[in-house]
């Protein structure tokens, strides 16, 4: 069993994100524990203080070493193959790749910054992967710590009843997911394509890759030619 555990002074929110849907299920049939370590209570402080004012000036406040580096100390069974992560929009760009990666570690261990960020020092002596999940700004790691748990799940094997479901997904392989379409074949006089209705599985899925040619040619051309490049193909 995999264990995810999130170290943040907002577990609440994490809480509820992972109770519904694909990550509950995954905790239900025992393929992933999840385990909460609310920060405020490794606070050594007697006002339980989490953050303070930054060394040397500026705004905005920092997240101390101390309790981060307690509740960390307090996970005991940690494999080897363990991946400390922080989200951070400064981090590396998260993509199926890197989800994949972390999918295959025993256990992941979510540090979730807030305020200004993080005192360095977590940065440099626990966290083995800095994550970003895109070009803007969130107020605190816990949305991207969900988002980063949600895409590494649903590749574990088990968690997912359709792995092929999965394996088609935009980003899976180079190509974009195609159009799916599903009853009623008419619907306001829209019509499903002939070709998904004919039963010919071999037209059916020379439309699909058509399908996902097209829509990856127009929508991201890096992508399409990183395709054509993989499949020694040229236009
Ligand atoms: N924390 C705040 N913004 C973020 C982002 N875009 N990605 C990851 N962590 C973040």
């Amino acid at each position: 069993m995999k264990n995810i555990s999130f170290i943040s002074p907002f577990c609440d929110l994490l809480k509820a994100l992972t109770s519904t849907s694909i990550l509950d299920r995954a905790k239900k049939k025992e393929i992933v524990n999840y385990n909460f370590l609310d920060l405020f209570s490794f606070s050594e402080d007697i006002h339980r203080r989490i953050d303070d004012y930054p060394f040397g000036g500026g705004d905005g406040m920092i997240l101390q070493a101390q309790p981060i580096f307690s509740a960390f100390e307090s996970i005991t069974k940690i494999s080897d193959k363990r991946r400390v992560v922080f989200p951070t929009p400064d981090g590396k760009k998260l993509d199926m790749k890197l989800s994949l990666d972390l999918s295959e570690a025993e256990d992941i261990i979510f540090i979730c910054g807030h305020y200004k960020g993080v005192d360095q020092r977590v940065r440099d002596e626990l966290v083995t992967d800095e994550v970003s999940i895109g070009d803007y700004i969130l107020t605190g790691g816990e949305l991207p710590a969900c988002v980063i748990t949600d895409t590494i799940v649903r590749l574990i094997p088990g968690v997912i009843n359709n792995i092929n479901s999965a394996k088609t997904d935009s980003f899976y392989g180079d190509l974009l997911d195609h159009a799916h379409y599903t009853r009623p074949d008419v619907f306001r006089d829209l019509k499903v394509p002939d070709v998904l209705l004919s039963g010919n599985h071999k037209e059916i899925d020379k439309w699909k890759l058509k399908n996902r040619i097209e829509k990856t040619k127009i929508r991201r051309l890096d992508l399409y030619k990183k395709y054509l490049k993989n499949n020694n193909k040229v236009e």
